[in-house]
């Protein structure tokens, strides 16, 4: 274990951690949406639109093609390694067809999953409650949730930050580290972040994890 900075903890590579194979470098346009809207710039209606055409399209082949151990292999660390309330009430914002939900919902006290596209919800399994929603302005009252997990998910840090607990935890999750299109490293989470946060991430599989609570 290494202190990267007074705010993130790195822990050792899990021992089935490897490289990805390149896929999205720094200068995929997905990258710099995700950087773009992370750090502020607004989410538009023509935004909400565009993404619910592309994902409305691409469910039916992902909800094949997505849920493979690979993937898996980050989520389950941060269960294992990440200090996470496993009993608490959690929250899966971009859910999709449900790779997050497969490793929660055996484990969690309990799990509702929210995506803005209905066609990759309705290809999820039937393993929680799935709500569509956009997640720059979801459904939920202040401080619901003790836990929010987020699989190769835009960032809004205003949302997550209002309806998380005071305790609560960020999971952010790349399922191809720095090759996921939709990527941000854990310092940037942390720093997108409204106030201050400490941080713990680790790689596993070809992705990694961070868990992310307030500091106080
Ligand atoms: C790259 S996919 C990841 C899906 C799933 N987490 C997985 O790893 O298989 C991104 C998901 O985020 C959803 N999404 C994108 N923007 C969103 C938004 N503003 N609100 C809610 N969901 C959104 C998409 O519909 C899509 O299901």
């Amino acid at each position: 274990m290494r202190n990267m900075d007074v705010h993130l903890i790195e822990l050792a590579d899990h021992p089935d951690a490897v490289d990805a194979e390149p896929f999205a470098g720094p200068d995929h346009p997905i990258r710099r949406i995700t950087r773009a809207k992370a750090f502020g710039e607004p989410w538009t209606e023509a935004d909400s639109a565009r993404v619910q055409e592309v994902f409305d399209g691409l469910a039916p082949e992902w909800s094949g093609n997505h849920v493979e151990p690979v993937k898996a292999a980050p989520i389950s660390d941060a269960l294992d390694r990440g200090r996470v309330p496993i009993d608490g009430a959690w929250l899966e914002v971009g859910s999709g067809t449900g790779a997050g939900a497969r490793v929660l919902t055996p484990v969690v006290g309990s799990l509702i999953c929210s995506d803005l596209s209905a066609e990759m919800l309705r290809h999820a399994p039937d393993l929680a409650p799935r709500v569509r929603a956009d997640a720059s302005k979801l459904p939920f009252p202040d401080a619901s949730f003790d836990a929010i997990l987020l699989v190769n998910m835009l960032l809004f840090p205003v949302e997550i930050d209002r309806i998380l607990r005071d305790e609560g935890v960020v999971v952010w999750v790349n399922t191809l580290g720095d090759q996921t299109p939709i990527h941000l490293p854990p310092s940037d989470v942390i720093d997108a972040l409204p106030g201050a946060w400490t941080g713990t991430t680790a790689r596993a599989g070809t992705g990694f994890w961070l868990t992310a609570r307030r500091s106080f």
